[in-house]
């Protein structure tokens, strides 16, 4: 036995993210890379901004002595602040470099925020449909996620989410603009959950953590504005990155934001840093925060990706399919014609369209497809989608 039956079991159970990268790779091989109309991953075609590039050849024409060392754990101090800066400035609430710890990505930021906080068996909210990577983060640090529902407009429950607190609730994740829905909380919900998990705090006489997961927050269209936790809960963490706005996943570059009011702040960011370090990231990429400490205010371009979303959601819609109209982020999350989303996804396949199941995102019913594809991408899948529809009788 090479691994242990935790890892054993976690990996059977799979991600269907990963199961349908591999069904399309054995497609694609298959027909033809053009053939296949790729809509399962988040892994954006767009490059990142020119700023980017004007950063990345500054510093290589004049690098800065002792840039690729090692640095203190929390990051560079300058980036930080900068860091703070932006977040002050969007917020009116004052950051300082104290409330900022940078990280490998929102994925490593998540995970260090678990690590620090979870004692073994606290328990950690998720909502349905969630991000899967959530489960095994939590598990990670012994955690127990418990997973709650949405409603039909995929907003969490907050008279469910009362019921289910209890004295080992440490934390609830929220993710808005959401993957897999694209749906944009509200300030009245964001308001009223600040209530509620302070009213729970009296009550058990503990903190309760929102840890806000925003790698999508500058991801938001038709002029909407993402209401930051920060003004509804003292208890707040974001752990965010640069994967999406500055299209950058592959650097692995984000951080923890924690609200600077936050009881025990200074040993709760102590423990943030020790993890970031303990976990073995160590730090963040020196080179990714020398640049993106000059980017903090800037965003690849929000119109080609409410276009997309304009285009696929009337298409769609207008072919009978059942849709939440996406307010953020780059993803639909459609009802599915049967009600087993995973046969409907290998029906979409027939047509060489590959989407993920909402099974995959704990919400059977509903299937996931991302729209942060190439055009020939997002009209080349219509007929596939236009055939199932027929089949099935939409519209
Ligand atoms: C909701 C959500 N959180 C976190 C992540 C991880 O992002 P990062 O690349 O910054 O680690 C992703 C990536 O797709 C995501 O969709």
């Amino acid at each position: 036995m090479s691994i242990s039956d935790r890892i054993r079991k976690s990996m059977a159970e799979g991600s269907w993210i990963r199961r349908m990268f591999e069904e399309g790779a054995v497609l694609k091989q298959r027909y033809g890379e053009e053939n296949i109309f790729d809509l399962s991953l988040g892994n954006p075609v767009m490059e990142p901004p020119v700023e980017f590039k004007r950063e990345l050849e500054r510093l290589a024409e004049h690098p800065l002595p002792g840039m690729h060392r090692y640095m203190v754990n929390a990051g560079y101090a300058e980036t930080r602040a900068a860091v703070a800066a932006q977040l002050s400035l969007e917020t009116g609430i004052k950051f300082t470099l104290n409330d900022i710890v940078m990280t490998c990505g929102a994925a490593g930021a998540m995970n260090v925020v678990l690590r620090a906080i979870l004692n073994p068996g606290d328990e950690v909210i998720v909502f349905a449909p969630y991000f899967v990577e959530y489960l095994h983060y939590i598990d990670n640090h012994n955690g127990v996620a418990k997973v709650l529902p949405t409603d039909e407009q995929f907003v969490p429950k907050l008279d469910v989410l009362e019921a289910d607190i209890r004295a080992k609730t440490k934390a609830v994740i929220i993710n808005s603009p959401n993957n897999p829905t694209g749906v944009v909380y509200s300030e009245d919900f964001i308001h009223r959950l600040g209530e509620l998990l302070c009213q729970k705090e009296t009550q058990y006489g503990a903190q309760i953590y929102i840890i806000s997961d925003e790698p999508y927050r500058k991801i938001i269209y038709d002029g909407l504005k993402c209401p930051p936790v920060f003004h509804h809960h003292t208890q707040s963490i974001v752990v965010t990155s640069h994967s999406k706005d500055l299209v950058l996943p592959g650097e692995r570059i984000g951080y923890i934001a924690v609200h600077p009011d936050c009881s025990q702040r200074n040993e709760l960011v102590d423990g943030f840093i020790f993890c970031n370090r303990t976990l073995g990231y160590v730090n963040a990429p020196a080179l990714m925060q020398h640049i993106v400490r000059h980017l903090q205010s800037v965003t690849v371009s929000i119109d080609e990706y409410q276009k997309k979303r304009d285009f696929l959601y009337g298409r769609l819609t207008e072919m009978g399919y059942s849709v939440v109209k996406p307010q953020g982020a780059f993803y639909m999350f459609p009802k599915s014609p049967l009600e087993d989303d995973v046969a409907f996804v290998a029906e979409l396949q027939q047509w060489k369209v590959l989407t993920v199941p909402g099974s995959g995102f704990g919400t059977p019913g509903y299937f996931r497809l991302s729209y942060c594809v190439d055009d020939r991408t997002l009209e080349g899948c219509l007929a596939g989608f236009k055939k199932a529809a027929q089949k099935f009788n939409l519209g």
